[in-house]
């Protein structure tokens, strides 16, 4: 398919689903604000509209559809607490505004030229940020009807059953001995020059020399974290971080967000307003930094750092080459990642063994995202490209990186050199953590 085609089809496909995951729900549960962690709904909608505004109409030449709202669909302007008080465009307003930007991106789109040597157009490239956008808001949108334990919300209606979609293989993991895999000592390259759909914070590819480590070849299951939960670790300080334990007490934390006990055995979790057995065998989601911080430590693992992270997932030390995703360089299909909201949870680990990374690690990418050790920082040789506020203005310890997207995030907003980052409180995101280690007997 010839690149502007196949932009038009992404951007179509990309609002279908925005546009599906709220029809479910009346204009009051839209427009009201369920945590303050979230916007309103109504909110990412416009939003996704105004950032398309200001991309794919105002950046490429064409003249606004709406500039005198921008100030309401500002992040920066307009933390997500403050976002009610807004006088936002009402449901049906938001939608019509949508559709007027998108009317106006797509003729703008069959005029440009991809090939001028216009960095903010060449590849398609700022389409192609427009679009992994859109996908970031239907996630963070996912994760607010998570936390609305929405009565009525029904994922099988958008096709996510969580028994639909990807086939549930049976676990094949021994659990005395949780799988690792040696990461051998050397050089690898981090980060990306050539890839089109790639942030300014991937870029440059660069380095990095890295000591031996281990890595666990899966992330870690439901199974293995209630063994944290049932030996204490959320009472003993001694495995927590001074923040990390002070957050733990303020928040009452005691497991997994969404996870209730019945008994004393038995566990249920919700999941977008259906409250299911606690599936044993799936990656654990819902868990902050803090949380994956302390639970490392009690296995005697810690975080991967997220150059471990990276290295794990996408160098083929053999041939010194590196993979855009971990089985290869080929798009990811159902048999290789949970991705893209196919099925409305964390997949069983090692379920899908075609996915694995040249190191033997699976369910690198899809599934949850991987909280790891790292502050989010610039790469050296790092430039803001188009805007500051996409990475820039977050860098330094106050944010946390991930890697690997979820079962929530879309394909093409997700790759080996993708980097997340959030608060090491969060844990509404679809966030699980695989564990590493140094080499024994190494100093
Ligand atoms: C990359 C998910 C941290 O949600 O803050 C959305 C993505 N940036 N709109 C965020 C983003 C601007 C970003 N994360
Ligand atoms: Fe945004």
């Amino acid at each position: 398919m010839e690149l502007k085609e196949r932009l038009a089809v992404e951007l179509g496909a990309a609002r279908a689903r925005t546009l599906d995951l709220l029809a479910p729900l009346a204009d009051a549960e839209l427009t009201r604000q369920h945590s303050t962690l979230m916007s309103p709904l109504v909110w990412d909608l416009a939003h996704v509209g105004n950032y398309e505004d200001l991309w794919l109409v105002r950046a490429t030449g064409g003249d606004a559809v709406a500039a005198g709202i921008d100030h309401l669909y500002d992040a920066f302007r307009n933390p997500r607490s403050t976002r009610p008080s807004l006088p936002l465009l009402d449901p049906a307003g938001a939608r019509s505004y949508l559709a007027k930007v998108r009317g106006t991106a797509l003729e703008a789109l069959e005029r440009a030229r991809l090939e001028d040597g216009q960095p903010l157009l060449d590849g398609g490239f700022v389409y192609k940020m427009v679009l992994q956008h859109e996908h970031q808001h239907d996630e963070t949108m996912l994760a607010t009807l998570q936390l609305m334990d929405a009565p009525g919300y029904r994922p099988d209606d958008l096709g996510g059953h969580p028994r639909a979609g990807v086939e549930q293989r049976p676990a094949s993991t021994c659990h005395s001995a949780w799988p690792e895999v040696l990461v051998e000592a050397g050089p690898f390259v981090m980060g990306t020059d050539s890839d089109d759909w790639a942030y300014d914070n991937e870029r440059p590819a660069h380095v990095v020399d890295l000591p031996p480590f281990l890595i666990d070849r899966l992330p870690t299951t439901n199974r293995r974290w209630l063994e944290f939960v049932e030996a204490g670790g959320y009472h003993q300080a001694r495995w927590w971080s001074d923040e990390g334990w002070a957050w733990r007490l303020e928040a009452g934390l005691e497991h997994p967000g969404g996870w209730r006990r019945h008994g004393t055995a038995s566990w249920s979790r919700d999941r977008f307003g259906h409250h299911d057995d606690l599936d044993l065998d799936e990656a654990v989601q819902h868990v902050c930094w803090y949380e994956a911080d302390a639970y490392a430590r009690w296995r005697g693992q810690r975080l991967p750092t997220e150059a471990e992270w990276e290295k794990a997932a996408s160098w083929h030390a053999p041939s010194s080459t590196k993979r855009r995703y971990p089985w290869g360089n080929g798009d990811p299909g159902d048999a290789l990642a949970n991705l893209g909201q196919r099925r409305f949870g964390p997949a069983r680990v090692a379920s899908l063994p075609d996915g694995a990374s040249p190191w033997g690690c699976e369910q690198m990418v899809g599934d949850v995202w991987e909280w790891t050790s790292s502050d989010f920082r610039p790469y050296p040789g790092f430039r803001a490209f188009p805007y500051r506020e996409y990475s820039e203005v977050f860098w330094g310890p106050d944010h946390k990186v991930l890697r690997g997207g979820s079962w929530a995030t879309h394909p093409t907003a997700v790759r080996t050199t993708f980097r997340n980052w959030d608060y090491p409180i969060r844990r509404q995101i679809f966030a699980g953590v695989r564990c590493a280690r140094d080499v024994p007997g190494r100093f």
